[in-house]
């Protein structure tokens, strides 16, 4: 039965966040994700920017972090151009985002945006699918306005080979508010003929627990704001001992790596407290004191203040939570 097979975790793309120094320092020192989904990226036709590919190209050494990929699209040649780029870069997979909820992105009928056009997403995987070196899968919303956009799109995702469908059962309209709408949710997973990866806020231990056991079919999850608030979630999950170790240290190592790949790449110390600030506005929730510390850090404008800060509230002996108790609009 497939509620015994081994639970596989996705760590969801946040633009902004979740790209290649996240994800090569997250990989080094934490455990527990099985895949890496890639913030989205939009083609330039007839070639991908030379920063764009800068983006993809993982190091030689690095090869073996398994990364997918994200096009946020609504042009099939704009597919053929991603996959051709990919091939080359070594990419065996990439994602098609029909999630995002972003209004400039939305208004272009481009992802959250593209749901509500069940014909042209048709279209483009009749053109595509087939025709593609490397797999696709779909990463969606319920809809853009109303959740039943899902129920005419479950049907024609049905009828291609597509790797996975990640669902995070939200509509485009909400942005991050409300509930997930676990009802509807159960519906696409009825009607799916795909294996489905279930995404939206879980942020705990328990709040995994409560969603396995309502879909004990699923195995696979996708996580972002809960990994990016609690680096030891998926280990958590899991059950891995060793994964939940030397919990302070692994989040200072983690920092310091990621801080000075930052330092190689950014110009500018503003720039740098700007990109830190960003991690720190979803890691201080692992900390008890986290919150305070996180309104003065937001005050820091130059880097020397913001590592002296950092280095104190370190110094301190901060308590890191096993349990992050927050709900989706904690991170707006
Ligand atoms: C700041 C931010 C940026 C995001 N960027 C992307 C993106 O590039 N591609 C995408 O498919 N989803 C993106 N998402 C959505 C997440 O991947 C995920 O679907 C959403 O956060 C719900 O999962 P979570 O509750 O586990 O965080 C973004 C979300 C946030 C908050």
């Amino acid at each position: 039965m497939e509620k015994h097979k081994k639970t596989e975790i996705y760590l969801a793309p946040i633009q902004g966040i979740t790209n290649k120094v996240y994800v090569d320092t997250y990989h080094e020192r934490f455990e527990g994700v099985d895949y890496y989904c890639a913030p989205f990226i939009k083609v330039q036709l007839p070639k991908l920017a030379k920063r764009k590919r800068k983006k993809l190209a993982l190091p030689e050494a690095k090869q073996n972090i398994p990364l997918i990929p994200q096009i946020l699209s609504n042009d099939s040649r704009e597919f053929y151009q991603f996959d051709q780029e990919l091939q080359e870069l070594g990419y065996q997979e990439f994602n098609w985002n029909l999630g995002c909820p972003v209004r400039m992105v939305a208004n272009k009928k481009r992802g959250s945006g593209l749901l509500p056009h069940a014909d042209r997403i048709k279209t483009i995987l009749d053109e595509v699918m087939g025709n593609l070196h490397c797999r696709l899968s779909i990463k969606t919303r319920l809809g853009f306005t109303n959740s039943e956009e899902v129920l005419a799109l479950i049907p024609i995702f049905n009828q291609y080979p597509i790797q996975a469908l990640i669902i995070h059962p939200r509509i485009g309209k909400q942005m991050y508010a409300g509930q997930v709408d676990l009802k509807r949710f159960a519906e696409c997973l009825a009607l799916s003929n795909h294996p489905v990866v279930y995404n939206g806020d879980i942020f705990n231990v328990a709040a995994y627990n409560t969603l396995q056991k309502q879909f004990p079919q699923i195995n696979k999850w996708m996580l972002g704001r809960g990994i990016l608030a609690n680096p030891f979630l998926p280990a958590q999950i899991k059950g891995w001992e060793s994964g939940q170790t030397n919990k302070l240290e692994r989040i200072i190592q983690f920092h310091e790596n990621y801080s000075s790949q930052y330092e190689k790449i950014l110009s500018g110390p503003t720039h740098i407290v700007d990109k830190l600030k960003e991690f720190w506005s979803f890691g201080h929730h692992v900390f008890e004191e986290g919150n305070s510390f996180y309104q003065q850090l937001k005050k820091a404008r130059h880097y020397d203040a913001y590592k002296i800060m950092v280095r104190k509230f370190f110094a301190t002996q901060p308590v890191v939570r096993d349990h992050v108790s927050v709900n989706s609009m904690d991170f707006m």
